[in-house]
């Protein structure tokens, strides 16, 4: 007998037009079947999954040439884009393709961030010693150094350092100090965000993956201190979550920054009650962040003594994976179409 449960799997897929079932190893495996079956059962089983690849090629040339009528979309009234995603008005069928939640979180992020005046900025996807180390107050032979362990290539930079994937995006600190100092003397702010792919030697588990997302912030001007680093942060995750959250800072040590915090989030899901998101700590540890250290400054010809700032970098997966009670970060990079369709 056909698994039932697999027919009706196939069966779903050619309702959808997906024309790809009539090539997928389920179907092709049920036809391999029948090579180690006992001769008296093959032609009854081959009949069956002979029937059953007519039935899906019909539903999908059926569903195929079926236009789908959409409801007309009033350009002059966008949805609102903090609505859940399963409530905003489907443009297309997403069968043929959707963008990743990854993607469509960080442009709500931007956004947020656009709105408090910051720019933003890419990152790269591969650096130098200088700007991943050098830049950012880290010694040579300093055991921080070790905290980013992630990949370097074999090829060796003017220096004869390897070139690096980099393990976070405070990487683009210095480019930005420096592009935007001359407006800093102007008396116009610092403040960008950068969005990047970073990359660490990690051991693979729900919460750690070799390959994720962070973002990045720096803001410097006259007169800034950590109240304002606090009162930015608190005032974006309030946006992002869209309500209202109780934040704190346990003290921290980051080479670039002085003092250093880890700043924790009241968990969004059980406001403090504690569930399996938080660990049932009801606090959740979301990102680094502190005063942008004076040699850091320094180091892109901003003087520590009229200046200050302050930065934080943190994982985008993570702020996007308590947003939706994601419980496993390898789900974004599985290709799995059944766990991106829920955001499409
Ligand atoms: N780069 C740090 C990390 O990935 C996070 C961080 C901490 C970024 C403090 C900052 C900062 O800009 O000020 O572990």
């Amino acid at each position: 007998m056909i698994d039932q449960k697999l027919a009706d799997n196939l069966r779903k897929r050619a309702e959808e037009g997906d024309a790809s079932v009539l090539r997928s190893p389920e179907l092709k495996s049920l036809f391999d079947q029948i090579k180690t079956m006992p001769l008296e059962q093959r032609g009854a089983f081959g009949q069956a999954a002979n029937a059953l690849r007519q039935e899906l090629t019909q539903a999908i040339q059926k569903n195929q040439h079926q236009t789908e009528t959409l409801a007309p979309i009033d350009i002059t009234a966008p949805f609102d884009v903090n609505m859940p995603p399963d409530q905003r008005p489907q443009f297309l069928p997403t069968n043929r393709g959707s963008i990743h939640p990854l993607m469509t979180e960080l442009a709500t992020v931007l956004d947020i961030f656009y709105r408090l005046g910051f720019t933003a900025v890419e990152s790269r996807e591969i650096d130098d010693d200088y700007h991943m180390f050098g830049a950012l107050n880290f010694p040579e032979g300093h055991p921080a150094r070790d905290d980013y362990d992630t990949f370097v290539t074999v090829q060796k930079d003017k220096k004869s350092k390897p070139f690096i994937a980099p393990a976070h995006t405070s990487t683009m600190q210095n480019r930005v100090l420096k592009k935007h100092k001359v407006e800093l003397e102007q008396g116009q702010p610092i403040a960008a965000v950068i969005p990047g792919r970073v990359f660490r030697n990690e051991d693979l588990d729900a919460r750690h993956e070799h390959t994720f997302y962070q973002l990045e912030g720096v803001y410097v001007d006259k007169g800034i201190h950590a109240g304002h680093l606090i009162a930015t942060l608190k005032a974006f995750l309030q946006a992002y979550y869209g309500k209202q959250l109780e934040v704190k800072t346990n003290p921290f040590y980051f080479p670039f920054t002085e003092p250093s915090f880890e700043f924790m989030l009241s968990c969004p899901f059980c406001d403090k009650q504690g569930c399996h998101i938080c660990s049932q700590a009801g606090w959740i540890e979301l990102l680094g962040c502190g005063m942008i250290h004076p040699n850091v400054l320094k180091e892109a010809g901003i003087d520590p003594n009229v200046y200050t700032g302050f930065a934080w970098g943190g994982g985008i997966d993570r702020l996007v994976m308590m947003k939706y009670g994601i419980e496993d970060i390898r789900h974004f990079h599985s290709a799995k179409l059944d766990f991106l369709r829920q955001f499409a």
